[in-house]
């Protein structure tokens, strides 16, 4: 029987680069995503060119009849969710002093990251609950969280607050989850090339050249994409709950 991934956020980007991933390893793909289909069908079209089986719904993680109506709707076309991939997540707008953020920044980024998160978590936890165990395992949540959980950057607060709550909320998913045969992991990317970093390229090229990261280049989508197809294997089976950082070694503290 053929596993199914949902992935959010998956026009663009990490996400994209995850739904092709899956694709490849021959997964059936959802991806809900508050873009328009038509926005990014150039990255769609490859997953037609592969001959993915996929659909998209266009939707906002923040709202529940949209988290439903993209559960129901990948059970109604592929019968079941293996993998939950939650990537859907924002930058503050704009990066302002922690002295300065505003509620409504804040209201988006934490409620985008976090709330989005912990909801479609929930959701697709109870639909996984009524499946049936295939192999080792009855399912694999993987949310996507960042460097910016334990690194604090005084300009975008919200942010590394909402990545923060992340980082909480898998070690309680994955502690409820456990004996239930459904493992949850977080990825902590470092400075992923996508149209979230574009606004900082500049700088973090710098800093690259500069010598912050160990693995001295932009890490890329695929890059994050290949180890979430990792941790979703069956051999990947006695661990829940933990990260891994794919940072090129941004986080080796150094002297
Ligand atoms: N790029 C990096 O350096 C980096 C580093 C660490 C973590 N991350 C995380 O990786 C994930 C993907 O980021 P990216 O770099 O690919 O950014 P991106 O902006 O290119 O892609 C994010 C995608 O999420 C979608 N999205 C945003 N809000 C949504 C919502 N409410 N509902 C549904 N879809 C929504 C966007 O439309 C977009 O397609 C994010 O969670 C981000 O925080 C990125």
């Amino acid at each position: 029987m053929g596993r199914v991934l949902a992935v959010t956020g998956g026009s663009r980007g990490i996400g994209f680069g995850i739904a092709k991933r899956f694709a490849e390893d021959g997964y059936q793909v959802a991806i809900l995503d508050i873009n328009a289909e038509a926005d990014y069908r150039f990255n769609l079209n490859i997953l037609d060119e592969m001959g993915a089986d996929w659909f998209y719904l266009q939707g906002d993680t923040r709202i529940r009849e949209d988290r439903e109506q993209f559960v129901s709707e990948i059970v109604a076309r592929f019968g079941r969710i293996d993998v939950l991939v939650n990537n859907a997540g924002v930058a503050p707008k704009v990066r302002t002093d922690v002295l300065d953020m505003t509620e409504e920044s804040f209201d988006y980024v934490v409620g985008t990251n976090l709330k989005g998160t912990m909801f479609m978590t929930q959701i697709v936890a109870k639909q996984m609950l009524r499946q049936e165990w295939t192999g080792v395992k009855r399912g694999t949540i993987v949310n996507i969280g960042s460097a910016s959980a334990t690194v604090s950057s005084s300009n975008r607060c919200e942010y590394c607050v909402s990545k923060a709550g992340v980082m909480m909320l898998t070690s309680v998913y994955a502690e409820r989850l456990a004996a239930e045969g459904i493992m949850v992991h977080e990825i902590r990317p470092g400075v992923i090339d996508t149209d979230m970093t574009k606004v900082v390229h500049e700088k973090y090229t710098r800093l690259i050249a500069e010598g912050q990261f160990p693995i001295a280049r932009w890490g890329t989508p695929e890059d994050v994409a290949s180890v979430v197809s990792v941790v979703c294997d069956d051999r990947y089976i006695y661990t829940t709950g933990n990260y891994i950082d794919v940072d090129g070694g941004f986080h080796i503290r150094k002297l």
